[in-house]
């Protein structure tokens, strides 16, 4: 097992490769995972993420391909929350909320922290006020592919102050590495869901998947790509997916509440990793996290992290062929 490190433009990419030689790519720029490269059916190595081959393309573009999201993943609702008895301004960037932390942590530099075995951790510090939040934020996060082609990703963080923190990876993936994700199969181990209002902030309702579209508690077929919505967990695994063009079955198992299924439409076109041409539904996202907009939900479980507390959280995407 082996961590290679190469320049990507004034950023490190890093390449943690395993016994079979499937491998994982990380980018120092904003922490984001650039590949996963597995093998189909075939045998032959298949990359299920989408992403760019320069910076420019990472810092110019929406979308957050692979990022690392932080402070706030998803959305906080009119970009303020109230914490012991203050009101706080948060950077408005979606109309008047707050998507996945404001300007955030994406587009940011992370520095290698240690890179041994299998394992990459790289870090950043967030100052007191960043975008609005509270406290200054010290974040380790920890890539860890293993020979039976698992990312492991673990979120570790300490503020200095009382803060909301929420942290998630926004991969998009695609099974077939090509083409689009209607016709892949998915399961989320939800038995509920959160209805949202037109700006896709939770209404507060916890509302029953049974009898919906949403109902995905056995694998089905995504037959259309408007889903954006967070599921509520209900136990592990938080979810499977699976394309039977490649054969590859991807496994997703979290300590975090709640998954976000984003199905890719609102992906604009673009060019991506070897003018591949991206659009919408071409990948989907299962981005594990607290509710949405729970600072101003007592009702939701808490993303509070209180001064000094330790945050910790992990989830994994394992891959196999089915
Ligand atoms: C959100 C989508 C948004 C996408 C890209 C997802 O996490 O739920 O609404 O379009 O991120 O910003």
């Amino acid at each position: 097992m082996t961590i290679r490190k190469n320049a990507f433009g004034e950023y490190d990419i890093f390449t943690i490769e395993n016994a079979s030689g499937a491998y994982v790519r990380i980018l120092s720029l904003g922490a984001a995972v650039q590949s996963i490269a597995v093998p189909d059916k075939r045998g032959e190595l298949t990359d299920v993420v989408l992403g760019y081959d320069t910076p420019a393309e990472y810092l110019s573009n929406d979308g957050y391909f692979g990022a690392f999201v932080g402070r706030y993943a998803n959305r906080i609702a009119n970009a303020s929350f109230t914490l012991d008895g203050r009101v706080y301004k948060l950077t408005a960037n979606e109309g008047k909320n707050t998507l996945h932390g404001g300007r955030g942590l994406s587009k940011r530099r992370f520095e290698l922290i240690s890179a041994e075995n299998n394992r990459l951790t790289l870090g950043i510090t967030d100052p007191d006020g960043g975008d609005g939040f509270q406290g200054v934020v010290n974040i380790r996060v920890t890539y860890e592919f293993s020979d039976d082609n698992k990312l492991g990703i673990c979120y570790e963080a300490v503020s200095d102050a009382d803060t909301y923190l929420n942290l998630t990876n926004h991969s998009y993936f695609n099974l077939s590495g090509r083409g689009d994700i209607l016709g892949h199969e998915l399961m989320i181990n939800a038995d509920n869901y959160l209805p949202v209002d037109t700006e896709l902030i939770p209404t507060g309702e916890v509302r029953p998947v049974a009898g919906t579209e949403f109902d995905f508690r056995t694998l089905r077929e995504i037959r259309n790509g408007f889903y954006d919505h967070c599921f509520v967990l209900h136990g592990t695994p938080c979810a499977e997916l699976y394309s039977t063009e490649s054969g590859i079955a991807m496994t997703v198992e979290t300590d975090m509440p709640a998954v976000q299924f984003y199905a890719g439409g609102a992906t604009g076109v673009r060019l991506g990793k070897n003018g591949t041409v991206y659009g919408k539904n071409s990948a989907l996202c299962l981005e594990t996290q607290y509710y949405p907009d729970s600072p101003n939900r007592p009702d939701f479980p808490s993303p509070l992290l209180r001064k000094g507390e330790k945050y910790a959280s992990q989830t994994s995407y394992k891959f196999s062929v089915e």
